[in-house]
């Protein structure tokens, strides 16, 4: 497994792959790998040619309150886990490497960005997809992988790419989840046991709202109250917000027609956890 840590080695690293025919796939990490990441690589190892995983923790998608500095790094274990999971090349720039001290360009996906997670974190989204096209433009990968779990920042990105005319193809890969269900994340280990037993809430809210909606329910404001309710019963939570939103534009909806996403942000003691669940009112339960 090859190791690169600038520019120019990661493309001459790529070149032979490239003169091969051998497609490259592209995993963009921020470390800490999880099980999360590794159904990500197993995705990209089964789909493509040569596969690269950056590890990243970008600064520009952090805000003032975000935890920046204590975000975990673990670069041995890191190397071992994409090692055995058969990448081929990690990519582990350092900031310099990334950024220009005086670089001012960002990349912005609009309207997209100013529901769900983005009021509560402003500029994180723009720190995404400005580092996610900086790793495209040096990778140059065909394919790219990205976890339904961040469904905002994979449907941010989706539309980047399709808006910027970028040729590489998105793939989507499911939420890796806990046998009780809860989204696999690094912050995970920030709960506290009791806090982890309550966490489990969060997805039986959202299981809660496929249900309904496949149940008959079409009011999303219903559908959110009784979400609500799931999670403070569980124990004490803030919500930042559990919406309906359609799938693609990420805005808000009223009256459940057509395939959904339902998502949540609710912090647990000092733990912001997020998580979601693509419904089809299609789809009637039994
Ligand atoms: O999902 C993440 O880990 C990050 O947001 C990403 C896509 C690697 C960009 O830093």
């Amino acid at each position: 497994m090859n190791v690169t840590r600038d520019i120019a080695s990661t493309r001459a690293a790529l070149a032979a792959a490239r003169q091969a025919g051998r497609p490259i796939a592209l995993v963009p990490t921020m470390g800490a790998l999880h099980a999360g990441h590794r159904s990500l690589i197993e995705a990209a190892r089964r789909d493509a040619g040569c596969v690269v995983v950056s590890i990243f923790v970008n600064p520009t998608q952090f805000g003032p309150r975000d935890d920046y500095v204590r975000y975990p790094h673990d670069e041995s274990g890191d190397l071992k886990q994409c090692e055995e999971a058969g990448v081929d090349l990690v990519f582990f720039p350092p900031v310099e490497a990334m950024y220009e001290k005086d670089a001012v360009t960002k990349v912005n996906v609009g309207r997209l960005t100013e529901t769900l997670c983005g009021p509560f974190r402003p500029g994180h989204f723009d720190g995404v997809t400005t580092v996610v096209n900086t790793l495209f433009n040096i990778v140059q990968p065909d394919v790219a992988y990205f976890g339904q779990k961040d469904a905002q920042q994979l449907a941010i990105i989706k539309r980047m790419v399709r808006d910027l005319r970028m040729p590489v193809r998105i793939v989507a890969c499911p939420t890796v989840r806990e046998p009780d269900g809860l989204a696999i994340s690094s912050r995970n280990e920030n709960l506290s046991d009791a806090q982890r037993r309550q966490a489990a809430s969060l997805y039986g809210a959202l299981c809660d709202a496929g249900d309904r909606i496949r149940g008959g329910e079409r009011d999303a404001a219903v559908v959110t109250r009784e979400m609500q309710r799931i999670i403070t019963e569980a124990g004490p939570a803030r919500v930042d917000y559990i919406s309906v939103v359609d799938p693609e534009t990420m805005q808000p909806v009223a009256n459940v027609a057509a395939p959904v996403l339902v998502a949540l942000a609710v912090h647990i003691g000092a733990t912001r956890l997020i998580d979601n669940l693509r419904v089809d009112p299609g789809v009637r339960s039994p």
